[in-house]
């Protein structure tokens, strides 16, 4: 008997546990973080390994501004020493990296930054990296509604006309397929606000296995389990 090999296109990480991996640690939430910020790296090595296309990384939610200003401070200091540290080791390994979400609360230098490290890596064609930055999926659908209803008002567009697409082109995540796979670490059985519109047939898969030590071994079960899956998007 063959074995099909199905490797999903687009693969999303909830990157959840960062703060209870720390505490069991008896450690200050700040190094669970930092640990998590080197599980990132392997992550996108692990995923050109294995030959999918599309990554997306939940790393800051439109809700987490609602956290201590010290932890916002410390995730905000790891985003920068990502930019400015990893930006050349993606290009050298031919990944692109695009940014989704709001990022007009950041300052001018950060925005900057953020456009640079996507510039630099335009090029790129063995992975594209996505970091879900200040996203909310429900904030994305506001934004969508906001972008249509201004066209339909000077007349650019017509209602009828309005349909998936038009939604998919005004999306944070244009020109991304959809993500096949859903993977939460940390054993939270939500999406906490992440791709809601766009997870509409994502399959799902939660580990219990924390950020900082998801190891490549947690990623190939999660993989494995998604080739045993049937997708029917609604058919028989
Ligand atoms: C995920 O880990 C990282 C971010 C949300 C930025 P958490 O910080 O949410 O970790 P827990 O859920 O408190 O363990
Ligand atoms: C989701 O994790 C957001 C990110 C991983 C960036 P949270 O820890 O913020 O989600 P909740 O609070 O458990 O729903
Ligand atoms: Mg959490």
């Amino acid at each position: 008997m063959r074995v099909e090999r199905t490797i999903p296109r687009h693969v999303a990480i909830i990157m959840d546990g960062n703060g209870r991996w720390a505490k069991r640690q008896g450690l200050p939430r700040t190094f669970g973080h930092a640990k998590g910020m080197e599980r990132v790296e392997d992550c996108v090595k692990w995923t050109k390994e294995f030959e999918i296309p599309y990554l997306t990384l939940y790393a800051f939610s439109t809700e987490n501004w609602q956290r201590p200003k010290e932890e916002i401070e410390n995730l905000m200091h790891l985003l920068d020493e990502f930019l400015e540290r990893k930006v050349p080791e993606l290009k050298e390994n031919n990944v692109r990296l695009r940014f989704v979400g709001d990022l007009s609360p950041f300052d001018e230098n950060r925005r900057e930054r953020i456009r640079e490290g996507e510039e630099r890596t335009r090029d790129c064609s063995s992975l594209q990296l996505n970091i879900a930055l200040n996203y909310g999926g429900r904030q994305e659908m506001l934004h969508v509604i906001k972008e249509i209803g201004k066209r339909l008002m000077n007349g650019k567009i017509d209602l009828e006309e309005v349909n998936s697409d038009t939604v998919n082109e005004y999306l944070y995540t244009s020109g991304i397929p959809d993500p096949d796979l859903i993977i939460r670490t940390a054993g939270e059985m939500r999406l906490s606000n992440f791709l809601l519109w766009q997870s509409a047939y994502s399959e799902l898969y939660v580990t219990p296995v924390l950020w900082p030590e998801f190891e490549k071994k947690d990623y190939e079960s999660a993989l494995k389990e998604y080739s045993k899956r049937e997708r029917r998007f609604g058919r028989i």
